[in-house]
């Protein structure tokens, strides 16, 4: 039985699309109390350069650690692709949970051999992008699309909307066309659209969400370390923005505290 540590979690993202981790975080451990940093100010990350992205997610990392959070989960695939080895480097002591592409069990899935991966541009050009091809996707065809655009329509509420469902077509019909019959969402925002995405694919095609993985891995370092809150914590969580934020509700159903912040740049 571990000793119990009831600090906050530190959960970012370039802006709402981490809220899919965070969702399944609180769902796996409901005694677990979360700070999440929403960079809105800023979204997105994906056209940024990796210094960019790094510069942001070392500061974020600090206001969390500032808040005395006793885990980091890098919500954001773009993040982790440019930042995660880094911020372990900074703070060895700390442990850092990040998301990546699940090509891997996409390449294990596959029937047709054809993965489509959804992802920004930003994590597609990365070299731990590259590396995760190397090991796990040489048997198979992928298709990526960086999907420009796609999240500040997310990030404005659009789930359903006209632009949204043209955008996911002209992303998924040449996909389709190739026979890809597995879909990678490879950036957080992405889940969002999963009711939309569902309606627009074959119904054997298989769509994967990481955040569900995501969320064991958190579970499982936490009783690793020692670091898991004790049965009788009551959570809390805290949401901070630094930039405009669409209605929460679209996004999750934690009860929340929000702060607005400002953010350096
Ligand atoms: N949610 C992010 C990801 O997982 C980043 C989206 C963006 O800001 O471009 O990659």
């Amino acid at each position: 039985m571990s000793s119990g540590n009831n600090n906050p979690i530190g959960v970012f993202d370039s802006g709402i699309g981490g809220l899919s981790v965070a969702n399944a975080i609180s769902g796996l451990l409901p005694k677990e109390s979360l700070i999440y940093f929403a960079d809105t100010g800023r979204v997105p990350y994906g056209p940024r350069t990796r210094q960019e992205i790094t510069d942001f997610s070392f500061e974020i990392t600090r206001f969390l650690l500032d808040h005395q959070c006793k885990m980091i989960v890098v919500a954001c695939n773009t993040a982790t692709a440019a930042a995660l080895e880094s911020l372990r480097k900074q703070w060895p002591d700390i442990p850092f949970v990040g998301m990546e592409p699940a090509v891997k069990p996409a390449a294990e899935a596959t029937r047709s051999g054809k993965v489509g991966v959804l992802a920004t541009l930003s994590t597609i050009r990365s070299e731990r992008y590259a590396e995760l091809m190397r090991r796990y996707a040489a048997n198979v065809e992928v298709f990526e699309n960086p999907c420009i655009g796609l999240v500040p329509l997310i990030e404005a509420g659009q789930l359903n909307a006209p632009e949204t469902i043209e955008q996911l077509k002209e992303i998924l019909t040449p996909m389709l066309a190739q026979q890809v019959d597995t879909l990678v969402l490879g950036c957080t925002h992405y889940p969002f659209l999963l009711p939309l995405l569902k309606g627009m694919v074959p119904a054997d095609c298989k769509i994967i969400d990481p955040a569900p993985a995501v969320a064991r891995q958190v579970a499982r370092r936490l009783e690793h370390l020692s670091l898991a809150a004790k049965p009788e914590h009551p959570a809390e969580y805290q949401f901070f923005h630094s930039g405009p934020v669409a209605d929460l509700s679209f996004f999750t159903d934690i009860p929340w505290f929000i702060h607005s912040v400002k953010s350096s740049k």
